[in-house]
């Protein structure tokens, strides 16, 4: 019987659990429970972590578990690498929905840094005016940096204090669109764009918009992940889902 494990939490996890549900796929789609009102699913839902690889084994045996989807944010490396190990251990067919990272093309300024401890140190020591935009887990990774006033965009409002001395939240949730990013970007005279490599289509505006202003980008690249499969659309999960067991 087939029954899928849909991990999510980015826009193409939730385009993946409409197009399973209206294919009839029984299907469970777990949220991380980062945010306060996750995105509702027309699929089976359970929220919170599992305990780690070899708490995902087991929750894989209980359930029942017939394929996984990895469809997590590209920089969720610590789930990615647990579904990778609990899979292998228990003979589970996965497969990773992933976006294509972002390239830079004709007119960007872009310097690329290895994670967020190198976008912090790779900031000037001049004060400026960055967009800060990495969510809010790794915000303190710049409080070495407080001479520089930071835009935050988070999907909840902060909860207590937040790190930084001098920092400006916007509480929006993505997709965004170019000329909301470039009112954005102009409204607070932004200087400098930090942003991690997430790939797809909801969050690329602002790197539109920083290249529209000549603004410079520190961009994060990606966490290494161990090997497995993957793939970049809805279309061949499916196809995948498909060849594997004739769903
Ligand atoms: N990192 C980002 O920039 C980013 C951006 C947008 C959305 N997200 C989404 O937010 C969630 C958390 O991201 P993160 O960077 O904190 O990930 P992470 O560092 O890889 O995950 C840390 C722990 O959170 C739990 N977890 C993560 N994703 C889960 C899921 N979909 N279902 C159940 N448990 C999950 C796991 O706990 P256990 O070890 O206990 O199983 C995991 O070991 C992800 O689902 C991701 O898709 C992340």
């Amino acid at each position: 019987m087939t029954r899928v494990l849909l991990l999510g939490g980015t826009t193409e996890a939730s385009r993946l659990a409409a197009a399973l549900a209206r294919d009839g796929v029984e299907a469970v789609f777990s949220y991380a429970g980062r945010t306060a009102a996750p995105v509702a699913q027309p699929l089976p839902v359970r929220v919170g972590g599992f305990g780690g690889a070899e708490g995902l084994e087991a929750w894989l045996r209980d359930q029942g578990i017939s394929h996984v989807v990895d469809a997590t944010h590209p920089f969720a490396a610590q789930m990615s690498r647990n579904a990778v190990a609990a899979c292998a251990a228990t003979g589970t067919p996965l497969i990773a929905l992933e976006r294509r990272p972002w390239a830079a093309g004709p007119g960007d300024d872009w310097t690329h840094v290895a994670d967020i401890e190198a976008a912090a140190a790779a900031l000037p020591d001049a004060p400026e005016r960055v967009f800060l935009a990495i969510g809010r887990q790794h915000l303190a990774a710049f409080a070495g940096k407080p001479q520089h006033h930071y835009l935050l965009r988070l999907v909840d409002p902060p909860e207590g204090a937040l790190p930084l001395p001098d920092a400006e939240a916007v509480i929006s949730r993505g997709p965004f669109g170019y000329d909301d990013d470039l009112e954005l970007l102009r409204s607070r005279r932004i200087t400098r764009l930090v942003t991690k490599n997430a790939g797809g289509d909801g969050a690329r505006a602002k790197l539109d918009a920083a290249r529209t202003l000549g603004l410079p980008v520190l961009v994060i690249d990606r966490p290494a992940l161990p090997p497995r499969e993957s793939v970049e659309t809805v279309a061949e999960v499916l196809a995948w889902l498909h060849a594997e067991r004739g769903v």
